[in-house]
């Protein structure tokens, strides 16, 4: 028999019973549904809105419940309408009239808004902490690789040498920007909406401020009709799950790119790659193709949760119950990516020989030749049409910027002197771009410490 039963002629269908339920994926929320419910009861007491009395056997029966789910002695009940109204129901059951209170000032709408934000508070952080790791791990691997010349690519083709230091540590700025996003998205998820009530309020003298300071939140919300309908801080955290992603993805583009026997930069450790079924050679980048697959879902489900919020009006309507499956579905499928990508960057064996070889084809060292002319007092534009003639001369002739003999480049410019083939060598290249940003070595190094630095503050705001 459902709570809401007394209005009704009827027993809800029992197809429809299923379709209407939401416990089979909100019951991951009841820590934080008997949590708050242990934290409404006690201001009820303290506001005298309940006995002392019942305010205790409340709390008593409420940790029971939890203690119970937890151990296994207690099951969920999957024919129940969600979690709140099973916890409630099997409080009753236990602890008879006393538990009729415990919803007194309160509605489900404010209940359930109250416990998805506890419980996404607790995943974002859960989700910090993995992202976090990842950066760790890029960062130990950039200052392994701070001398590692690659190419850079832009469009795919080889445009300018860099270190493969540099190459990680774009990623882990991107990595860092997510993790100062998760914090913001924290801050403004962290406002009590408990007391909203079903829309309006209430006309008992509830202490909202209390209970969320006993949960833990900043503060409350300041409009009833906003604190049960509100689900921004869902989109917001799906958004910040989709940019995590999609950096995942690109990251795992890459590493699929430079494990193929064309580029060969990187070896995946045998325990992080996977065989074929019939090719005997194959060593496949799986775990990377499959973040590149899931980068699918979880911008699916931020498009799930903004359609579903675009059209409804105002206050809660049931449509809303489908923000949790988007949203666990993007919190899951993030944290099982980024704990499968961590270990494998961990044991990748970088190719630095391959690398420094790739680094030498495709007059990578062009734009070093023309800034050499610069330099020397050639307008850029002119010096940029003279080493497009010489890469043209070179790739008649079979040669390379580097081999190309002194006497041939002065047919060019009488400009060129010896000097030009260190300014031109590869190494060299990437010395001279010591700029703030840039791949010199000591530039990285200074990337990698004000990123240190920088993250270090990320973990206090959090
Ligand atoms: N299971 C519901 C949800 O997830 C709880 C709120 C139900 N409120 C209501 N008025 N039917 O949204």
């Amino acid at each position: 028999m459902k709570m809401w039963s007394g209005r009704f002629t009827k027993e809800l269908d029992s197809s429809i019973n299923d379709f209407n339920s939401s416990i089979s994926f909100d019951h991951v929320m009841y820590h934080e549904d008997i949590q708050g419910s242990i934290a409404h009861a006690t201001m009820l007491g303290k506001c005298g809105i309940i006995p002392i009395d019942d305010m205790e056997k409340i709390i008593q029966g409420l940790k029971g419940i939890l203690a119970d789910l937890e151990s296994g002695a207690l099951q969920f009940d999957f024919t129940a309408e969600d979690i709140h109204m099973f916890v409630e129901q099997v409080l009753t059951e236990r602890i008879g009239d006393a538990g009729k209170r415990l919803h007194t000032a309160r509605s489900r709408n404010d209940q359930v808004a109250l416990d998805l934000r506890m419980y996404l508070k607790k995943q974002l952080i859960l989700v910090y902490d993995e992202v976090h790791k990842l950066l760790d791990a890029i960062v130990a691997k950039a200052k392994d690789n701070l001398y590692s010349v690659m190419p850079g690519y832009t469009h795919l083709q080889v445009a300018q040498p860099i270190t493969f230091a540099h190459h990680l540590m774009a990623y882990a700025q991107m990595l860092a920007r997510d993790l100062d996003r998760l914090n913001d998205c924290y801050h403004r998820m962290n406002y009590s909406p408990l007391g909203s009530c079903a829309l309006a309020g209430t006309s008992y003298p509830t202490d909202r401020e209390y209970v969320a300071e006993l949960l833990g939140f900043d503060g409350v919300m300041q409009n009833s009709m906003d604190g049960v309908s509100d689900r921004d801080y869902c989109v917001e955290l799906a958004s910040c799950i989709s940019l995590i992603m999609t950096h995942l993805s690109r990251f795992s583009e890459e590493v699929i790119l430079w494990c193929s026997c064309e580029f060969k930069f990187v070896e995946l450790d045998d325990a992080f790659a996977t065989g074929s079924s019939i090719m005997p050679q194959k060593k496949n980048p799986d775990i990377t193709e499959l973040i590149r697959g899931k980068t699918g879902r979880a911008n699916g489900n931020l498009v799930t949760l903004l359609t579903m919020l675009k059209g409804i009006p105002l206050a809660y309507n049931k449509d809303m119950q489908e923000d949790k499956e988007a949203i666990f579905d993007s919190i899951e499928t993030v944290k099982l990516c980024l704990s499968a990508f961590t270990p494998m960057l961990q044991t990748m064996t970088v190719k630095t020989e391959n690398m420094r070889a790739a680094a030498a084809k495709g007059f990578i060292n062009a734009t070093d030749c023309a800034d050499y002319l610069t330099k020397k007092g050639t307008p850029f534009r002119e010096a940029y049409k003279i080493t497009g003639q010489l890469v043209r001369h070179c790739i008649e002739k079979g040669l390379t910027l580097e081999t190309l003999p002194l006497e041939e480049y002065k047919q060019f410019s009488d400009i060129f002197e010896a000097d030009l083939f260190d300014a031109i060598d590869i190494q060299n290249c990437v010395a001279q771009r010591t700029v703030i940003g840039g791949p010199a070595p000591e530039a990285v190094k200074v990337q990698i410490a004000e990123l240190e630095g920088r993250i270090k503050m990320l973990d206090t705001q959090r």
